[in-house]
């Protein structure tokens, strides 16, 4: 094939992604090309072209940190991240170990039973077969026990892999699994058997992972009896995580801070904690939060991210847990189609989710909640009308048979919530507001549609892009988005864009249709 000097004929030679690229000088226009195939000799015949570089084959197994890969037996840095109530299901999971990405089973909102039982299924399908997964710990505050407790189960089916979220600083649940089974190899390393990917979106959160555990935190534990001498002496050489995950604007718990301008701030961070510390190996950071199309991977290993994790679009794929109507629903969704609304924990305090917009009224619902928690001492105190609204369109019952199963879940779940509402009315209307965000959320997970209009699904601006890449392609259809064939044509996107931006920064004239792929059904 002729080397190509325009930019139609470099783009037709940029598609072949699987080639050596060759950079090459025109003699006579001193414009840069491209050529694929030809060979190099010595002679400096007008035949040929000055050779400026040689760019071997670009595969998306290269993207991302190769420790990445190393630590967690991957074969791309990608990562499924945990989406809560099983939506990051069993199945979810299994198909992305079995891609050779990395996922973690969303255990938030799960019982201990139910969760224990899909723990089961997880180490039953993929130990056999040493592929990597992992479940995740989210800081419950006000319940430690919880968070105790999971990490005993963690422990139990030997989860090797646990992203911890929500943490404004360490809990001893958190230290514990990092530190169990630390131990020193004949060469000296120290190795791990349990692996924290913390999930931040502040410094100062992470600067937490980024050190070693305090000391007197590991002399309770080695007290305790919950770790070894030795483990606590390994652990105070180590950071608590070596993957911290940047989360930009994402679905559900946010920030909103955009990818471009947090991760630098943490890499920052990561690199003077390396530097104080001199720990004996790097920190890697990796990228979440509206990631949702080739180039937004592109982009995040561009930054520099050791691997990318990826939520909002695997909601809609096949194997994840939310109905089909909540998928079709997503389906649907465009890039401002999201919107900020009060979440079911921490509501009293003002902590917001980033959920779906389009086609469902849960976004204002939930903020007129706030509003009216804020307004109003006590759901006596609220306005007639006022109430008989909210009764009609959000509670469809009256407020008191709604305060009747309130009470009835907490008396089983957190009876001193009870204890307090009985002394504040303000507690009480707190607890009856959470009624209806915590239902909000199942409702699309069961698929009841009398309830789309209040139907809580947890989305990020990545969705939108997601639905405009692959509009009239073959993962438009819901049918056909696999996990695998999601995760495949991200990566395969983003080596082809990778490529199309390095021969650019070379010089060499790449039109602008090099930086667009298309999805196509591919197979490892
Ligand atoms: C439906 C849904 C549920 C989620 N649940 C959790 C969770 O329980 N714990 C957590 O740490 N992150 C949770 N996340 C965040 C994801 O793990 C991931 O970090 C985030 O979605 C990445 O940003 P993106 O939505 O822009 O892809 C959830 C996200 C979604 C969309």
């Amino acid at each position: 094939m002729p080397p190509a000097f325009d930019t139609q004929g470099i783009g037709r030679l940029l598609s072949q992604t699987r080639a050596s690229h060759h950079v090459l000088r025109h003699r006579a226009h001193a414009a840069y090309g491209l050529g694929v195939d030809g060979n190099i000799v010595a002679d400096n015949d007008t035949n040929t072209f000055p050779l400026l570089g040689l760019l071997p084959p670009q595969y998306p197994e290269w993207l991302g940190d190769r420790s990445f890969h190393e630590s967690h037996g991957v074969r791309f840095a990608y990562v499924g991240g945990e989406m809560a109530r099983g939506i990051a299901s069993v199945e979810l999971v299994c198909a992305l170990a079995h891609v050779g990405t990395l996922g973690f089973f969303g255990a938030a909102g799960l019982s201990l039973a139910v969760l224990e039982k899909n723990l089961v299924r997880l180490r039953d399908t993929l130990d056999p077969k040493e592929l990597p997964w992992g479940a995740n710990l989210i800081h419950t505050v006000g319940a430690p026990d919880l968070e105790e407790r999971t990490v005993d189960l963690y422990l139990q089916y030997g989860v090797r892999r646990m992203s911890a979220s929500a943490f404004m600083a360490l809990s001893p649940a958190v230290v514990r699994y990092a530190c169990q089974g630390l131990r020193r190899a004949s060469d000296g390393r120290i190795e791990r058997t349990h692996h924290v990917f913390a999930k931040i979106s502040r410094p100062e959160v992470a600067r937490h992972f980024l050190q070693p555990p305090p000391i007197a935190l590991l002399e309770a534990l080695k007290a305790g009896g919950k770790i070894t001498a030795d483990e606590a002496t390994l652990a105070a050489q180590l950071p608590i995580a070596e993957d911290i995950t940047v989360e930009a604007d994402s679905g559900g718990h946010t920030d909103n801070r955009p990818l471009s301008a947090l991760f630098p701030t943490i890499a920052a961070l990561r690199d003077a904690m390396v530097a104080k510390y001199s720990y004996p190996r790097p920190i890697r950071v990796g990228a979440a939060g509206g990631i949702g199309t080739p180039e937004a991977v592109a982009a995040a290993f561009a930054l520099g991210a050791a691997y990318v994790l990826v939520g909002s679009v695997h909601q809609c794929a096949v194997e994840s847990g939310l109905s089909a109507d909540g998928k079709s629903m997503l389906a649907e969704a465009g890039i401002a189609d999201v919107a900020m609304t009060a979440a079911a924990d921490m509501f009293e305090a003002g902590v917001k989710v980033q959920v779906l917009k389009r086609g469902t009224l849960m976004a204002a619902r939930g903020n007129k909640l706030y509003q009216f928690y804020r307004r109003y001492e006590s759901l006596e105190a609220i306005p007639d009308n006022e109430r008989a609204q909210l009764e009609r369109d959000l509670f469809r019952a009256p407020l008191t048979d709604i305060w009747r199963q309130t009470e009835a879940f907490f008396s089983e779940h957190e009876p001193e919530q009870l204890v307090r509402a009985t002394r504040d009315p303000k507690h009480r209307m707190a607890l009856v507001f959470r009624w209806y965000l915590g239902l909000s959320s199942r409702w699309p997970l069961q698929g009841d549609a009398t309830r789309r209009t209040d139907y809580q699904i947890w989305c990020g601006p990545a969705m939108g892009a997601f639905n405009t890449w692959v509009r009239e392609s073959f993962l438009a259809p819901l049918s056909n988005r696999s996990v695998h064939q999601m995760a495949l044509n991200l990566l395969e996107g983003a080596a082809a864009i990778t490529r199309a931006h390095q021969l650019r920064s070379l010089g060499v004239p790449v039109p602008a249709s090099a930086f667009v792929y298309r999805p196509t059904p591919l197979a490892l």
